[in-house]
């Protein structure tokens, strides 16, 4: 690892697509987060790790506006925002978000499971064909078997994760973030979604993408957010780190202050 410890702001040209100033989460007395400050440039794949319980899940609910802060603000393109609901990040700000617990409609197949509460209509009438074809299309973009029209109630666990995925790219929104999307899916598929990240990157969405796997973090990510007890102890460069330094960092460690 070299010494580019970058946090919290990034040097980088531009106005930032997404940031947040002195973001406070409390949950009773536990402080889920801690004063997060962090800017995240379009075309960013920011991968964001930390020990259980470090606070990242609660950060990304707060970008997509499932939860709200205690304390903090939002930007968005510059301009302050505020980050209400879901479906008010998804239509305002073409931001999706892919959950770490997965909720879904066991009675329904995959393609309702997708649509579910943003049904394709018209003239009153739901486009049952046109959603199923955008299904399958979106599941053979992922290159995953998974066929629209199979129960989601037959589906394995890492099916369901995958399918969680899909719902994230169906409606080609500019910023997706991710918590766990690889968790339970076995390798071959978690390369898939895997590539499926590095396929957004390359089409310029701005992805955030939480994992414990750090392997996959660091052969997808462009920089990486390490939280710490609630607090954004370091963001870097995804440039010349390793697991191991990772881990250190994670951990409370201290970054290397001299090159090596
Ligand atoms: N709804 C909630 N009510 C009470 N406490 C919560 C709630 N959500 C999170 N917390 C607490 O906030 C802290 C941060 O949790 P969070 O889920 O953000 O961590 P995480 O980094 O995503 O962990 P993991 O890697 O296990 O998913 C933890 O102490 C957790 O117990
Ligand atoms: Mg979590």
């Amino acid at each position: 690892m070299d010494a580019t410890d970058l946090s919290p702001q990034h040097p980088a040209a531009g106005v930032p697509v997404l940031s947040v100033q002195g973001l406070v989460k409390r949950f009773g007395a536990v402080t889920a987060l801690d004063d997060v400050s962090l800017e995240i440039h379009e075309g960013d794949v920011l991968g964001v790790v930390g020990d259980n319980g470090a606070g990242k899940s609660t950060f990304l609910s707060l970008l997509s506006g499932y939860l709200q802060p205690d304390e903090g603000s939002f930007r968005y393109r510059g301009k302050p925002v505020r980050m209400s609901s879901p479906a008010q990040t998804r239509q305002a700000l073409g931001i999706e978000m892919v959950y770490q617990d997965l909720a879904m409609a066991p009675d329904l197949t995959v393609w309702q499971n997708l649509f579910l509460g943003a049904e394709l209509g018209r003239y009153g009438m739901l486009r049952r064909p046109l959603m199923r074809r955008r299904a399958r299309d979106v599941l053979a973009r992922m290159k995953t078997k998974i066929e629209p029209d199979w129960p989601v109630s037959e589906l394995s666990g890492g099916e369901r994760q995958l399918v969680a995925v899909a719902r994230g790219l169906l409606f080609d929104r500019d910023i997706i973030l991710l918590d766990e999307p690889t968790a339970n899916v076995s390798a071959a598929k978690s390369d898939d979604v895997l590539d499926t990240i590095l396929d957004l990157h390359a089409r310029g969405k701005t992805v955030v993408l939480i994992s414990h796997r750090l392997e996959d973090v660091l052969a997808v990510c462009t920089r990486i957010a390490i939280f710490v007890n609630g607090r954004l102890e370091h963001v870097l460069d995804n440039t010349d780190i390793k697991v191991a330094d990772l881990v250190h960092l994670m951990f409370g460690g201290s970054p290397a202050t001299s090159t090596g």
